[in-house]
């Protein structure tokens, strides 16, 4: 199996008017396990829309296996974009189906498959997440974390050479999160080859996975190197970062609440 990297160069992105990433150049390397890291909002998942070709660069190209993608014709792009599997931020799972159904929709839309089928591999992906019980819940009828696990494996059930996971563990709890981790790491023994990149703000699980880290602030990349670099680094945003932080919250001042609906809500409550 072949395996790609991905080149930003001198990416310019954003929505209309609205600049969100200016001049990023790097590369997150083929085979590896990649984290990149930012406050919310800074831009991570819009990079990672440059990846699925969701969004098209203002400027820069996007290269993957050294094709920029935007240059490729409808055919080629679809191509490459079947050898890429996503893990969104929600899970976005559809309600109307099963998780069986959920994660066997990358092959169901495309193949010429029988259900039985169909329904083997969901089952196989999704014990590969430890939710083969579950093949008959419906996603309203899991926990969050659930909903992320299985997520994963409908993003892995076609076996991409590409695997993009945008915040696999925000909002779970510490053990949920590091077993989110472990299943990432055993997703990257199982299938060597295949490029990862994880977008995230958890600390801790970059330390236990990244082989490779970005870090992006105020529209532009700050770091680019591997985990020890990153760690050993004695930049001041880099360090407050890792320590969480956060610069000048203790200064800001909050405005107070308006005398005349303190009054008003202080009767309310009491009454
Ligand atoms: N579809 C969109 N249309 C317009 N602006 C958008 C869109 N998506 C994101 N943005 C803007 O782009 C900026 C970066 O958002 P983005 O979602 O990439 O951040 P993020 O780093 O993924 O944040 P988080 O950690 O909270 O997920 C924000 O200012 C946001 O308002
Ligand atoms: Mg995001």
């Amino acid at each position: 199996m072949l395996k790609w990297d991905i080149e930003f160069s001198h990416l310019d992105a954003g929505y209309g008017a609205h600049r969100v990433l200016s001049d990023v150049s790097a590369a997150l390397p083929a085979g590896k396990i990649s984290v990149i890291l930012g406050e919310s909002g800074s831009g991570k998942s819009t990079l990672l829309r440059h990846v699925t070709g969701l969004s098209r660069p203002l400027g820069g190209t996007v290269r993957i296996g050294g094709r920029d993608i935007f240059a490729l014709s409808p055919a080629e792009f679809r191509r490459l974009r079947r050898q890429t599997g996503v893990l969104f931020q929600d899970g976005a799972l559809l309600g109307a189906l099963n998780l069986a159904k959920n994660v066997a929709l990358p092959l169901s839309e495309h193949l010429p498959l029988p259900e039985h089928l169909l329904r083997e591999a969901a089952l196989r992906v999704l014990a590969m997440v430890g939710l083969e019980e579950f093949a008959e819940y419906y996603p309203n009828q899991l926990s969050g974390g659930m909903r992320k696990r299985a997520g994963l494996a409908r993003a892995i059930i076609a076996e991409p050479r590409i695997l993009l996971c945008d915040e696999p563990t925000s909002g779970l709890d510490p053990v949920t999160a590091a077993r989110m981790d472990e299943l990432l790491l055993a997703m990257h023994a199982q299938y060597p080859e295949m490029t990862l990149v994880v977008v995230s703000h958890d600390l801790a699980g970059f330390r236990a996975i990244a082989e490779h880290v970005l870090v992006i602030r105020n529209g532009g990349l700050i770091f680019a190197g591997t985990p020890e670099s990153l760690l050993g680094s004695g930049e001041p945003y880099l360090r407050q970062f890792l320590e969480r932080r956060s610069g000048d919250a203790g200064q800001t001042l909050h405005k107070p609440m308006n005398p005349r609906v303190h009054s008003e809500l202080a009767k309310w409550l009491a009454s």
